[in-house]
């Protein structure tokens, strides 16, 4: 039976990818690595806590003696990286947990993976590393890399550190870039979950500067099976772009879920921009396609109107998450755009 340590397991992907996993490999065994920051919950993994083929090991990507002991503890073949600080707003207002989890925790774990022998390493990255696009084009794997805000500019380094590992050490790292997920459990300060919340509480939907700016939107699900494919097909030195060929804009994908939700366009508010704003994502996953046999399989469509459904299904699970410590960054981020401050 293999072991893949997960780090970041409690957060919105990892915790889909740790509950894919075990569904999908009756084989694999899963060691769950994670801080709980504010975005780490492990009631998302209720239903997998009770199995013997997962454990729980709280703990920090920074702190190396905490690592190796989990390293030393379980017989860990793999490790997949999804621990980060995630939400670019965040950085913007604070980069200072970007740097030491994004950059400094990234290094503490190629240092132990490489000292304990851990056979393979994947880097959960980002788009975000490329930067932005005009009206056309996609991003491929040569695209040079070119962060924005100091959330893609600490997972670029990230990136680079892995890349020199394997340069350097001949280390068995992977990178993996993808696109903006949605789906379940995703913590409400993203836009979907965000704007999902707000228009069930008939409260303001904030939307950044004119609305026009473009992501590309892949399930969750579609980005789980293609770390899966990495973990056991990916080649050691190469990256896998992932996206789910579904582009809109954030004014476009705001109207659809008003729409979703039977709520009126009166809810949306033009806010000041957010500094730095990347303009438009698309990503070209045709090499993920090629040497994976990987394919996004949920279209946007189905994938919205599920993800509406679940939050209107789990609206205790929004409650929960937003904390006070929540409430406080909302008003830090919005009490003045939305007038309110
Ligand atoms: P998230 O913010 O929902 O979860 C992050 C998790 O990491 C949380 O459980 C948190 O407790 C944990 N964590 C934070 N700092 C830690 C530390 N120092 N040590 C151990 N655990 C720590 O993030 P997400 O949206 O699930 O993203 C997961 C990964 O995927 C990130 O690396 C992110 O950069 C990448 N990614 C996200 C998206 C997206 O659209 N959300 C797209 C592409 C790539
Ligand atoms: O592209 C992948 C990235 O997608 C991941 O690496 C990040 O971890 C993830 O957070 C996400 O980054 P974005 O900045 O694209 O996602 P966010 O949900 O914050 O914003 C999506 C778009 O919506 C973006 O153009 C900003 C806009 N927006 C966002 C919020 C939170 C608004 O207009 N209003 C808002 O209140």
């Amino acid at each position: 039976m293999s072991c893949v340590l997960v780090t970041g397991g409690c957060g919105f992907i990892g915790s889909n990818f740790i509950r894919w996993l075990l569904e999908d490999d009756p084989e694999v065994r899963v060691v769950n690595f994670d801080k709980l920051t504010y975005a780490g919950n492990l009631e998302n993994l209720a239903s997998v806590a009770e199995s013997d083929r997962y454990e729980f090991c709280p703990g920090d990507i920074s702190d190396r003696e905490r690592v190796d002991g989990v390293l030393k503890q379980f017989d860990i073949d793999a490790i997949v990286n999804f621990a980060a600080e995630s939400h670019v707003d965040r950085s913007i207002l604070d980069s200072t947990p970007f740097i030491q989890t994004n950059i400094v925790g990234t290094q503490v774990l190629i240092d132990a993976a490489r000292a304990a022998g851990t056979n393979r390493f994947v880097q959960v990255s980002t788009d975000e590393v490329y930067g932005s696009l005009g009206a056309t084009g996609a991003f491929t794997e040569e695209t040079p890399l070119a962060p924005n805000s100091p959330y893609a500019a600490s997972k670029t380094a990230a990136d680079l550190l892995v890349r020199a590992a394997v340069h350097t050490h001949d280390f068995p790292g992977i990178v993996t870039r993808c696109s903006n997920n949605y789906g379940p459990y995703q913590f409400p300060e993203k836009l979907i979950p965000l704007f999902i919340s707000n228009a069930l509480d008939h409260q303001p939907l904030p939307v950044y500067g004119d609305g026009e700016n473009v992501r590309d939107w892949i399930h969750v699900s579609d980005h789980c099976s293609g770390v899966a494919a990495v973990l056991r097909e990916g080649v050691m030195g190469d990256v896998y772009n992932f996206g789910g060929r579904a582009e809109m804009s954030n004014i476009g994908l705001t109207r659809r879920l008003l729409e979703l939700l039977d709520r009126p366009e009166s809810l949306i508010r033009f806010v000041p921009d957010r500094p730095g704003h990347d303009q438009r994502y698309a990503i070209d996953c045709t090499h993920a396609e090629d040497e994976l046999g990987w394919k996004p399989t949920v279209s946007f469509d189905e994938g919205l109107a599920d993800t509406v459904e679940w939050y209107l299904q789990n609206a205790n699970w929004v409650e929960r998450v937003r904390s006070g410590a929540y409430r406080e960054y909302y008003e830090q981020q919005y009490g003045e755009r939305l007038g309110e401050g």
